[in-house]
């Protein structure tokens, strides 16, 4: 069964052909950073726009990089609901003229349940139940996967995703777009201890998550620096943050692995390329004998491949959505998982 893919949450457009839920067949990512760095962030108007131009280019180079046509597409899945609406749109709008053209099944799905599938997709053969932390920007979130299709969520978070807070520090320091990767680079060279950042959350008897403070003590030491016309350390202040995020994605997940009697964990989410957070979960795991999953590189980030994966799984469930499948930006996550 091949399955075309489609993903347009937010700054990246991407259309994929996954064979069996498994074989990636082609995974072509149209990345925006260029439209957006001037900015230090992503402008919703530009990002669907761009999506606009190019969407039919990128699944036509899906297609072609899988040897394929639209006539050997069995079936579409396409986020519908997650991420900046227009740029959903875009997505969705592209993947119903497809399946109505080629009278083929379309399914509407989740951009989180997306990543999950990022690991499944990698590792078919990754064991029920698993715990997954999902850690972007745009969503941060702690999973219970207890099948396919089927999920408790233990928590989340109250306000910024560690992604953002990486991404609004960076802005601030003014050392790049996206944050993440600049401050995983530059955090190599500084130290992890040089200012003690609070660890949010870490003390509540909970599984929510809470980056919005963290991000403003950071802020408010570098403002204090400068007052002092001190020049500021950048890569200890990054280093700083960065582990400050680490110990708090690191210890909240394994504490409710262990509340919850689970031995295995999956991170994924552009944060899971992070390699300070990596690092971390593989030596905490190796110690308490927990398996351990992340995507590859290439599937951390957002990708249509994960939506194609998804979607086998849901079709072959039995599961489509109609042709007056909308789009929305923020539907919550385990409360409307089809349409
Ligand atoms: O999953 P993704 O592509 O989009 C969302 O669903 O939000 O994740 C993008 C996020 C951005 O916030 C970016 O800064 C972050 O992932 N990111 C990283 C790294 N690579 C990407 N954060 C920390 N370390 C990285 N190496
Ligand atoms: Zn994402």
């Amino acid at each position: 069964m091949n399955l075309l893919g489609i993903e347009t949450a937010c700054d990246d457009t991407s259309a994929a052909v996954v064979k069996d839920g498994h074989t990636i067949l082609s995974n072509v990512i149209w990345d925006q950073q260029r439209v957006h760095e001037k900015y230090r962030g992503v402008v919703p108007e530009l990002a669907a726009r761009k999506h606009t131009e190019v969407i039919t280019y990128v699944i036509e180079s899906a297609l072609k990089e899988a040897n394929l046509s639209y006539e050997d597409i069995d079936g579409i899945g396409v986020n519908s609901m997650r991420g900046l609406l227009r740029s959903v749109v875009v997505g969705v709008a592209a993947a119903k003229v497809i399946a109505y053209t080629q009278n083929i099944p379309i399914i509407g799905l989740h951009h989180i349940e997306g990543h999950i599938y990022s690991v499944i997709l990698d590792h078919p053969d990754i064991e029920f139940p698993f715990l997954c932390l999902t850690v972007s920007g745009g969503h941060n979130m702690l999973i219970l996967v207890l099948g396919h299709g089927q999920y408790k969520l233990l928590g989340m978070t109250l306000d910024d995703a560690a992604g953002e807070a990486f991404d609004k520090v960076a802005k601030f320091l003014d050392i790049g777009f996206p944050g993440g990767p600049v401050i995983d680079k530059l955090a190599k060279t500084g130290n992890p201890k040089a200012f003690d950042f609070p660890r949010p959350m870490l003390k509540k008897n909970n599984d929510d998550f809470s980056f919005s403070g963290l991000k403003t003590s950071v802020l408010t030491t570098v403002k204090d620096l400068q007052k002092q016309k001190i020049d500021i350390p950048v890569p200890d202040i990054v280093a700083s943050f960065q582990q400050a995020v680490v110990d708090v994605l690191v210890k909240k997940t394994i504490r409710a692995a262990m509340r919850e009697g689970i031995r295995t964990i999956a991170v994924v989410g552009g944060v899971s390329a992070n390699s300070q957070l990596r690092h971390a979960f593989v030596n905490v795991t190796a110690e308490k004998n927990i398996k351990l999953y992340f995507p590859p590189l290439a599937l951390c980030m957002d990708n249509a491949a994960m939506i194609a994966s998804l979607a086998y799984y849901k079709l072959k469930n039995g599961e489509s959505s109609s042709l007056s499948l909308d789009a929305c930006s923020n539907t919550p996550f385990g409360v409307t998982m089809n349409t």
